[in-house]
Parts: C-alpha cells; structure tokens; sequence
C-alpha cells in the first residue's frame, strides 16, 4: 500500500504508511507517550511497553489477511514525531467480514485522527468486498463506543466475556 497524506484536524497534514516488520521501537515509543489507561483499553490488559511478544504479534503478521498502517507528521519535531496513530483491520478466512483496532497516542487524541483513521480502515474494507467488520471494545471504553457508533456501529448481543462488547459495522454493498 502506497503512503498518502491525510488531513486533520484544523488542516494538520499527516502522512499514512504501511505498518513494518522493523517498527517495534516505534510501537513501543508510541506506548511510551500514551497512558496506561489507553494501554489497558486497546490491549484488554495492563501493557508494559518492550519490544517483545506483542510488538511482534503487531508487527510481524501475515501482510495479506492483516493490513495495519501508521500515521506520522511529516514536519515533526520533538515530542511530535514517531507513530501518532495506528488502525488495522483482520480479515476474516471464511466470511467477507473483517475485525479492526485503532489507538491513538494519547497526547493526540481529540482532534480527529481517530475518525480519520477510521474512515480509512472502512475504504480498504469496501474495497475488499466486506459486508461487515466488528471491533471488540472493552465495556467502559466510551470513546470508542461513540467513535464506531458515528460510523454506524451496532453493539452486538452480550459475549461470554462480560468486560467486552462486540460491534459490528455494516457496510451497504
Ligand atoms: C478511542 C480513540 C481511538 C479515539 O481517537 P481520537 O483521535 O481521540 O478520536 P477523534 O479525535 O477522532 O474523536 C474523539 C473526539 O474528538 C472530537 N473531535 C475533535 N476534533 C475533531 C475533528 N477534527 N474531527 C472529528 N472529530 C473531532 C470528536 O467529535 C470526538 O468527540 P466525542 O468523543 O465527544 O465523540 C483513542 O482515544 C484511543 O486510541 N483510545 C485508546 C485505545 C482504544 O480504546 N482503542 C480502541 C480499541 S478497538
């Protein structure tokens, strides 16, 4: 996939570009300057940040089923520069459905990358064919419950784990 700017906020430029093998650092900066609480609400658990297990699950996957991006500020300095955002979407082996996650670093968030990302993850969907993606979000993560429910997000019937919930977004073929 081909790096592309995007535009957020009041007209801030960004640029999107695939998620790489050699990104764990980055990945684990961006954890570095996000808050534990942020953590915990993406990963379902407390996260240390350290190159290891999970930075390489995150990075090291199968680039045909799993496309994840990053989105950077081209004209950072300081404390702006690195991985400001992440979304990525799973597809499914059996079904035209996908799943996705997203986070923001937590100095970003608010000013509209979350639904930049968002739309973005929904075009590679439609590309693809898909009817459906679905997120699982933990119970109190309001957030991002209101983030997918602003793309139509339908909070599916109760799960086994009662500290998530499952929603789907339905795409119009
Ligand atoms: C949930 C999360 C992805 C939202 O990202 P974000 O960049 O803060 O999202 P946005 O800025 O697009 O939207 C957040 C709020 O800012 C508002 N906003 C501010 N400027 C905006 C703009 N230019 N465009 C759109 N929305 C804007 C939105 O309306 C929204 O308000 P609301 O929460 O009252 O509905 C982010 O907080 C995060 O990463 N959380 C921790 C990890 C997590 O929970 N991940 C989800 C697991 S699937």
């Amino acid at each position: 996939m081909p790096e592309k700017e995007i535009i957020v906020g009041r007209g801030r430029k960004l640029r999107l570009r695939p998620i790489r093998t050699d990104d764990a650092e980055s990945l684990v900066e961006m954890g570095l300057r996000s808050t534990p609480e942020d953590l915990r609400l993406r990963f379902f658990s407390p996260v240390r940040p350290m190159v290891g297990h999970l930075t390489s699950l995150l990075t090291e996957f199968n680039r045909a089923a799993h496309i994840a991006v990053a989105a950077y500020d081209p004209a950072a300095v300081d404390e702006e520069k690195g991985i400001l955002g992440v979304v990525r979407l799973v597809l499914s082996r059996d079904k035209p459905e996908g799943e996705f996650a997203i986070m923001v670093r937590s100095d970003q968030a608010g000013h509209g990358l979350g639904h930049r990302l968002m739309e973005e993850m929904l075009v590679w969907a439609r590309d693809r064919g898909l009817t459906r993606v679905r997120a699982e979000i933990m119970f109190e993560n309001k957030r991002m419950l209101r983030l997918a429910r602003a793309f139509g997000g339908v909070v599916q019937p109760q799960t086994q784990d009662f500290r998530t919930v499952h929603v789907a977004i339905d795409l119009k073929v």
